[in-house]
């Protein structure tokens, strides 16, 4: 659906509709808009698979497990590594109507930095840089989880791009609005918040985990208060600065889209609702188009952080 109610300014992107793609779920955006009923027009952005320097076969599976109103999974961050995706892939994205993200991962922010270099010699239109994956041994949440670790990653990165920068911070921390706060001292443009949270899950028949990476990170409605609870206290802090946030952890429906933007989200992510319902979006945009002209709103952004204390 298109309405210029729903049109989003996002780090200087503009976007159609305030949802944006999450990665990991659309892969490199290639299958997802084959989908039959598919339109650009109801997304504002595609945020592509994480991407690392070499490729990434992954973890061993099981690699997804179904939880009561969610999902673990521990991907491992397949993919066939930056230089593949730059060359090969982007070129056949459409970007004509929609708008493409990169989500960079590293082992070391030496990796980091090489990987959003190569994305800043190319058409995507802002990186968002992953220090919250659970999934992987070195890198990911080591840094997310340490506030001064994640700005180092955010200012290494930033010294190689123009580009925006959107900052996907780790529900697995102690103090997420100290990680904000320096990330955003650091040059970040911009949040995703939030990434997936850790767990488990244990086969009581054979003793053992499930996941072949014993853990995993869970996404879905079952983290949903979580996600709102973060999203209000990145807001907090990100308001002053004038720095964006993607809601994200769990958004289903038109109205859990509505309270993330009330709680300070500019874009919302669906990312678990694809895997049951691709055609989501549809529903989402003209659910949040009509409580906009209800509440006679003139656009999505001035919704943004009207939560009532
Ligand atoms: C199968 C799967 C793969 C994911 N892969 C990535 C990834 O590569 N990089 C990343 O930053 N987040 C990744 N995520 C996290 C999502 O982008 C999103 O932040 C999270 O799932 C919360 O949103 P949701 O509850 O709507 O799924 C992945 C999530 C799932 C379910």
């Amino acid at each position: 659906m298109s309405s210029s109610l729903l049109h989003t300014e996002l780090c200087g992107v503009s976007m159609a509709s305030p949802i944006v793609l999450l990665s990991g779920c659309v892969g490199f955006g290639e299958e997802y808009t084959r989908v039959v009923g598919f339109s650009n027009e109801d997304v504002g952005a595609v945020v592509l698979k994480g991407t690392t320097g070499d490729m990434r076969l992954g973890n061993p599976p099981h690699r997804v497990y179904e939880t009561p109103e969610g999902m673990l999974n521990a991907i491992g961050l397949q993919n066939p590594g930056v230089d593949k995706v730059v060359d090969d892939i982007l070129p056949g994205l459409d970007f004509s109507e929609t708008r493409f993200f990169a989500n960079v991962s590293g082992s070391t922010i030496e990796e980091y930095e090489h990987v959003t270099k190569r994305f800043d010699d190319s058409d995507i239109d802002a990186i968002e840089i992953n220090i919250s994956c659970p999934n992987v041994k070195e890198g990911g949440v080591q840094f997310g989880n340490d506030p001064e670790m994640s700005a180092r990653v955010v200012a290494a990165c930033r010294a190689h791009t123009s580009k925006p920068i959107i900052t996907k911070l780790s529900p697995n921390q102690t103090d997420i609005e100290e990680n904000a706060r320096l990330c955003i001292e650091a040059g970040t443009d911009g949040f995703a918040v939030i990434n997936t949270v850790m767990g488990m899950a244990v086969d009581s028949e054979t003793r053992r985990p499930i996941i072949g990476n014993v853990r995993g990170g869970l996404s879905g409605p079952a983290i949903k208060p979580i996600a709102l609870l973060k999203v209000h206290q990145v807001f907090e802090v990100a308001k002053h600065h004038d720095v964006p946030i993607i809601g994200q952890g769990g958004i289903t429906t038109a109205k859990d889209a509505i309270e993330f933007i009330v709680a300070g989200a500019t874009a919302i992510g669906i990312g678990t609702a694809l895997f049951y319902d691709p055609l989501v979006c549809k529903k989402i945009n003209t659910g949040i188009v009509d409580y906009l002209q209800r509440h006679e709103m003139a656009s999505v952004s001035e919704l943004v952080g009207t939560l009532q204390t």
